[in-house]
């Protein structure tokens, strides 16, 4: 009984062996367990004949991507952010795009908290100290922080991590969380989330802890730039879970060397895995690599969900279905 070929794939980064050998078992996989970064180009050439395609964040797929592509049906993001997708080339394109929400929500709301109280409470910048062979004595004043428990926490983008996070200021740590959002969230999430809507200035004036956890897209490049700096306590810190670009890295860099905000955790920069230098000559930071959502589990679970979504629109000969999680459904009619 002759079959009809198998469709191909690109998984454009290192995976887990696992994931790999449930691709195969549908596809013809090319793989990258070299784990080399692609440029564009690269990319758009290794998608030479691949109807789906296995991608993370850093992966830029575009209009000249797509259309040096035409065989091209699905990108499969492990990722729940999509910076790198550009929607509406895909649709034009009829290609479908999805992303990994929901199975990252838990770990990186921890991250987020974890990372927050690091930078309150100065953790690495007394961890750089004590490793240099500086502490020789206690001290009524050495490395006092500020208070996370009983504080206000302020949360800039509302979605399901941002909730994530609120809950465990309110229901954890007894604080009082105030959050700015496009859309303000129903009356009964807000109340089991602890959570009072407040427009971006009172956020920036209230908060004791802010902690952004909103998309990054062209409207937010820069939301948080020396002016909504200056709105903030000089007690304040500032923490960054969700893109580079969303803050001006340059301006925190010189505000945290002016004590204009106490201090800031970050995961994720401008023109990553570079870093503003700026922010390296600065004590009062902990810098982390773009690591929020990786605990092994939660990883797992993205991987597997990326792969279910090439599974389910390329794995079933005949009966192409549509993807787990979807980033553009009804929005295009899709390449056949
Ligand atoms: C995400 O899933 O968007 C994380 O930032 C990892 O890229």
């Amino acid at each position: 009984m002759s079959s009809s070929p198998r469709p191909a794939i690109l998984v454009a980064r290192a995976v887990f062996p696992e994931i790999l050998e449930l691709l195969r078992q549908h596809f013809e996989v090319e793989d990258n367990q070299a784990d080399t970064v692609f440029s564009k180009q690269e990319l758009a050439r290794r998608l030479q004949g691949k109807a789906g395609a296995f991608t993370t964040g850093g992966d830029r797929v575009d209009a000249e991507v797509l259309a040096a592509n035409p065989q091209l049906r699905i990108v499969a993001n492990m990722a729940v952010g999509y910076n790198n997708f550009d929607i509406p080339a895909f649709n034009a394109a009829g290609v479908w795009a999805t992303n990994t929400p929901d199975v990252l929500t838990e770990s990186t709301a921890d991250f987020g908290f974890a990372l927050m109280m690091a930078t309150a409470r100065r953790m690495a910048e007394s961890e750089h100290f004590l490793r240099r062979g500086e502490w020789t004595k206690w001290a009524y004043d050495m490395f006092a922080g500020s208070d996370v428990h009983g504080s206000t926490l302020g949360i800039l983008g509302m979605g399901r991590i941002g909730q994530a996070i609120a809950r465990r200021g309110h229901h954890g740590f007894g604080m009082k969380v105030v959050y700015h959002n496009r859309s303000r969230l129903p009356a009964e999430t807000e109340a089991s989330v602890g959570a009072t809507w407040v427009d971006k200035a009172t956020l920036l004036a209230q908060a004791d802890h802010l902690v952004l956890v909103l998309p990054y897209t062209p409207e937010n490049h820069h939301c948080i730039a020396a002016a909504e700096i200056a709105q903030m306590k000089p007690t304040a810190t500032l923490t960054n879970i969700a893109r580079g670009g969303i803050v001006d890295d340059a301006a925190l860099a010189e505000a945290l060397r002016e004590r204009r905000i106490a201090a800031a955790g970050l995961d994720v920069f401008e023109g990553e895995p570079a870093l503003n230098p700026a922010l390296l000559s600065v004590p009062n930071v902990v810098l982390t690599p773009h690591i929020a959502s990786a605990t092994v589990a939660t990883r797992r679970a993205m991987a597997r969900l990326a792969a279910d979504n090439l599974i389910a629109v390329l794995g079933a000969p005949g009966q192409g279905g549509q993807p787990l999680t979807p980033l553009n459904a009804g929005q295009f009619t899709p390449r056949a």
